[in-house]
């Protein structure tokens, strides 16, 4: 199977509803996947799946909550039994809690790490295991490194950018980022990529579902409604994320800052964190 082309591959994509999630599926749908779009929302899963279509691709919606550890394994366990091992995995599911960590309550906490982190474990163990269970099962081919399949996990400019505004999705992504790290290392005697995607800000819903912790209901929808139209004004469609993490699987790259600021706070991170801490220090301009 050419996974380059993704001709004949079958790629299975969270939060494939909205942004970044349903950029990718339509992307991996045009190069000629099957694409398995799962997403908590389940009509705008299908409606990811009805563009595809309409693309001359196959696919089929999911409902499923990434952070819940029992239905992410019938989950997986549907896709192989009604599709097979997938050959793309993108994690992409995430949500945004804003605000200073000393606000940030025990529940906050639980749903973001449920979602963004708890949520790539899920994903990455589940499809991982039966991605290496099939790679011994396949003849060896040198010139496919990652012949075994691709996993790529969404992270974020905030994986390597400490903020004190964003404690808890700061920690989540770069918990993300060594996750992605580390089983690179442990599945490339399987030959299966493993990528982390670290966007800098892109026009996408996620600030119009943030949480906005230690403000009114009123105050937090005044900050979702200013957040939402800040990512609108960005103008970086989800579309060019997307295109990044398709050139990330065929190139088997370990991490991908996508967009500017990325990759400035990117190099910023390893030639003079230091600067990067005295950022961090300067509250939001959109509080
Ligand atoms: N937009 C940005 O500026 C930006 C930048 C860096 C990283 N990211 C990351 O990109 C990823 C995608 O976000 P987006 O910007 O496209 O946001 P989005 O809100 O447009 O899309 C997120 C999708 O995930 C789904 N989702 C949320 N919780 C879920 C759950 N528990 N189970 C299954 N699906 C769930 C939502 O229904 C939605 O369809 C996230 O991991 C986010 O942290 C976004």
């Amino acid at each position: 199977m050419p996974i380059a082309q993704f001709d004949g591959a079958l790629a299975v994509v969270t939060g494939a509803g909205s942004g970044f999630g349903r950029a990718t599926t339509l992307a991996l749908a045009e190069r000629g996947a099957t694409v398995v779009a799962a997403d908590i929302d389940l009509e705008s899963a299908e409606r990811t799946v009805v563009l595809a279509k309409a693309l001359g691709a196959s696919g089929a919606a999911y409902q499923v909550d990434v952070a819940d550890a029992g239905a992410m394994e019938s989950f997986a366990a549907q896709v192989r039994s009604v599709h097979r091992v997938p050959d793309i995995v993108v994690n992409n599911a995430g949500i945004a809690v804003a605000g200073p960590f000393l606000d940030t309550g025990l529940q906050d906490w639980e749903r973001i790490v449920g979602v963004n982190l708890w949520g790539v474990i899920h994903g990455s163990r589940l499809f991982g295991r039966q991605m290496v269970e099939r790679v011994g099962s396949l003849p060896t081919k040198p010139d496919r490194p990652n012949k075994g399949g691709h996993i790529v996990n969404i992270a974020s400019a905030a994986g390597f950018t400490p903020s004190r505004e964003l404690p808890a999705y700061c920690t989540t992504k770069a918990a993300v980022v060594m996750l992605s790290e580390c089983l690179r290392a442990e599945l490339a005697a399987s030959r299966i990529g493993v990528t982390a995607v670290c966007p800098g800000f892109a026009s996408t819903n996620i600030a119009r579902n943030a949480t906005y912790v230690g403000v009114s209901e009123r105050e937090q929808a005044r900050l979702r409604e200013r957040g939402q139209r800040a990512l609108q004004l960005r103008r970086y469609p989800p579309e060019k994320v997307a295109e990044r993490i398709v050139e990330a699987i065929v190139k088997n790259k370990p991490l991908v800052p996508v967009n500017f600021e990325s990759h400035l706070l990117h190099a910023i991170s390893r030639v003079s964190p230091a600067s990067l801490r005295l950022l961090a220090r300067i509250p939001a301009p959109l509080r």
